[in-house]
């Protein structure tokens, strides 16, 4: 099969399109026709795109990309509650093989039914960021309505369904973003838009039930103060595991796979309460370009098989 491989450490110049041997399921894996695959910028200079679980260098070449949307070509042993042919997105483990390839492996239990209203590509750019806001809103903040949030990055990949998301838990919502995207951001469902460049949120906003940081650094440490007592932070981009701070260390959460929340994802956003935003998209052969590639607003999205925009 063709896959965009890293055997070398480095930026998107390191990613090659090769051909490779087709991987296999294993129990409980599903094997998947990859139609189109989302982009993460950092994914390259992750530990687990280098290193295995234990922390010994992993296999060259290294496959990455770990979401997609594409189609069931064959059941590892133990499956049975999906099919071939089956339409899903979802993840793959950070520490193997990833989708930028015609076929991938994932864990059964890392997959759900894609959305149907939405094409492959579009499918694409939601496991991850979506997944991301609903446990960092959700499961971690218990956003409930008529609560203030602060989104932090909210024309962001994580920041447009932490928006929405929260929108539809019934929250007042506030959002930062660049000038350029204010408007977009309030399209999105924000009552009120900060422009982050030009004035500090904390003069303007206060008194917040939750603040969601997608952004950290000094964004991070500036948030504490906004919140009103027994407030609630949760961020997805500080060094969580390594700070020695115990309140970031308690805010910070790394994405975990959820079957059921994609399942309850692609409701919502067949439903019409979220909608994925695609920046760019690429065919696979171009991933380098994908990787060096930083939209206005949305995600980059390559496209594996042609046609992979029609569901
Ligand atoms: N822990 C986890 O499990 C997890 C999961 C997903 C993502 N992440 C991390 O979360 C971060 C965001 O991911 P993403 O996919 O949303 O990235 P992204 O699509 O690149 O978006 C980042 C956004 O942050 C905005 N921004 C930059 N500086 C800002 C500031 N000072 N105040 C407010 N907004 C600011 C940018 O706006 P402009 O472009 O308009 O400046 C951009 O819209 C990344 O660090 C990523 O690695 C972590």
């Amino acid at each position: 099969m063709k896959a965009i491989c890293l055997r070398t450490r480095g930026g998107p110049e390191a990613l090659a399109y090769e051909e490779v041997p087709q991987p296999c399921p294993g129990d409980s894996e599903v094997l998947v026709r990859v139609h189109a695959a989302g982009v993460i910028h950092t994914e390259l200079s992750w530990v687990p795109t280098w290193t295995t679980r234990t922390g010994e260098p992993r296999p060259l070449p290294v496959i990455p990309g770990h979401e997609f949307s594409g189609e069931i070509a064959a059941l590892g042993a133990g499956v049975r509650d999906v099919g071939v042919g089956d339409r899903v997105y979802g993840l793959n483990d950070w520490y193997r093989d990833g989708a930028s390839a015609e076929y991938c492996v994932a864990r059964v239990a890392d997959v759900a039914h894609k959305p149907a209203g939405v094409d492959h590509v579009h499918a694409a750019a939601i496991p991850i960021s979506a997944l991301t806001a609903w446990q960092g809103l959700v499961e971690r903040a218990g956003l409930a309505a008529g609560q203030r949030v602060l989104i932090h990055g909210a024309a962001g990949g994580v920041g447009i369904f932490a928006v929405q998301l929260a929108r539809w838990r019934g929250a007042r919502v506030a959002g930062t973003a660049s000038a350029a995207n204010l408007d977009f951001v309030r399209s999105l469902g924000a009552d009120e838009v900060i422009d982050y460049q030009a004035e500090r949120f904390e003069d303007i906003i206060r008194d917040v039930d939750v603040v969601f940081d997608t952004v950290g650094g000094e964004t991070l440490e500036r948030s504490w103060g906004v919140l009103k007592p027994g407030g609630k932070l949760v961020t997805v981009a500080a060094t969580g595991e390594r700070t020695t701070d115990e309140r970031i260390r308690a805010a910070f959460f790394i994405v975990a796979p959820s079957r059921t929340q994609l399942a309850e994802i692609a409701r919502l956003i067949d439903g019409g309460a979220l909608r994925p935003i695609v920046g760019a998209v690429f065919p696979l052969v171009e991933a380098r370009q994908a990787y060096q590639h930083k939209p206005i607003r949305g995600k980059v999205v390559l496209r594996v098989v042609d046609g992979g925009g029609a569901t």
